[in-house]
């Protein structure tokens, strides 16, 4: 039976229609019902034996071109539909686990080495009064001893009994307001940790960072308190052969006010490692911040009697604190809050 070109035109379109009408969704039971051996594609190119000798040509060339057209959309079917099958039974994938920023773990030790001993941790407001930051710490305003807190002050209205408001420039803002929260009746035995902002940035420093400020006050409190209390925290945190040591210096807060130094765990107070300069203190000891027995101004403001009690405080960076630990090796504490997972991830 002959069959013209148009016929055959006809059928292919046919057979194109079909496929796209095709309701099977599985791609490979479409390629061999259409390309497959027996498929339906071969079943239309048999048709080729009934055309005419001079249009063979032709006729091959529109089989040809219809083979192309079905091969190109079962491949991009195959390709859509690999991978969104789904084996429901398989176990889930595991959400990757995040884990606290490690200044947030360096603080919830060091609370924990403090309230072993006794004291409270408190958080007071990290937005105050010039009168906690400063007044009251016997630094009255225009003070020069308040140059050394390069500190932001807020755009709000001024207190007539409280001054400005500023960004707490170091948690010594708490501890009047630790007296006042206890109603000036001590035995106080307070850990306040919180953010500080200075006006400084660079590798050592963070306009944003953290302190831990240390407060005790109790009858017959004197400076042995204060060492032991430091020597504990440097074995506790350091490492038992860790010591502490304090310097004279001057805070308008307390007196006798010191600096708090630890001995360095690499050359372990010596300042030299095999015969050279230790690299990583140079002088044996790290300078890690300021301590003192509580001014009697300073207990007087919290409405407390400076006759009938003494106290010590001291107050530090956490930062700085923690990457003086043993293998940290940090060269530069703006990573903490660079937000770089890759940095954070290490801890
Ligand atoms: N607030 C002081 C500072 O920021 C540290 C300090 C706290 C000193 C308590 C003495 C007593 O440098």
């Amino acid at each position: 039976m002959a069959t013209t070109l148009e016929k055959l035109q006809q059928d292919i379109d046919q057979l194109a229609k079909n496929f796209a009408n095709d309701q099977e969704l599985d791609a490979d039971k479409l390629r061999t019902k259409y390309l497959g051996k027996k498929g339906l594609f071969n079943e239309l190119s048999k048709e080729i034996r009934n055309v005419a000798n001079e249009d063979k040509k032709a006729a091959g060339k529109l089989l040809n071109s219809l083979k192309n057209d079905l091969e190109t959309k079962l491949t991009s079917l195959e390709q859509q539909t690999t991978g969104s099958w789904v084996d429901v039974t398989l176990p889930g994938e595991q959400p990757s686990q995040g884990h606290l920023h490690p200044i947030s773990q360096a603080i919830e030790e060091i609370s924990g080495i403090f309230e072993k001993i006794g004291f409270t941790r408190v958080r007071y407001p990290e937005v105050d009064w010039d009168y906690y930051a400063f007044e009251s710490l016997n630094m009255p305003d225009n003070h020069p001893a308040r140059d050394e807190w390069e500190t932001f002050f807020v755009d709000l209205p001024e207190s007539k009994e409280k001054g400005k408001v500023v960004l707490t420039p170091h948690t010594s803002n708490g501890q009047v307001r630790e007296m006042e929260r206890l109603k000036s009746k001590p035995p106080i035995r307070m850990i306040n940790i919180a953010r500080c902002y200075r006006r400084q940035q660079d590798v050592t420093h963070t306009q944003m960072f953290h302190q831990f400020e240390g407060l005790v006050v109790d009858e017959g409190i004197n400076i042995q308190h204060l060492k032991g209390t430091l020597d504990h925290f440097a074995k506790e945190f350091y490492g038992p052969e860790v010591k502490s040591r304090i310097r004279p210096f001057h805070f308008q807060f307390t007196e006798p006010s010191f600096e708090v130094d630890f001995s360095c765990h690499i050359c372990h107070g010596t300042g030299k490692v095999r015969g050279k300069k230790c690299s990583f203190c140079k002088s044996g000891w790290h300078e890690v911040g300021g301590a003192g027995m509580v001014h009697p101004n300073v207990l007087k403001a919290g409405g407390i009697d400076p006759q009938k009690y003494t106290g010590f405080a001291f107050g530090w960076g956490v930062e700085r604190t923690y990457t003086l630990r043993e293998g940290l090796n940090i060269d530069d504490i703006r990573y903490f809050y660079s937000g770089d997972i890759r940095f954070l991830e290490q801890f």
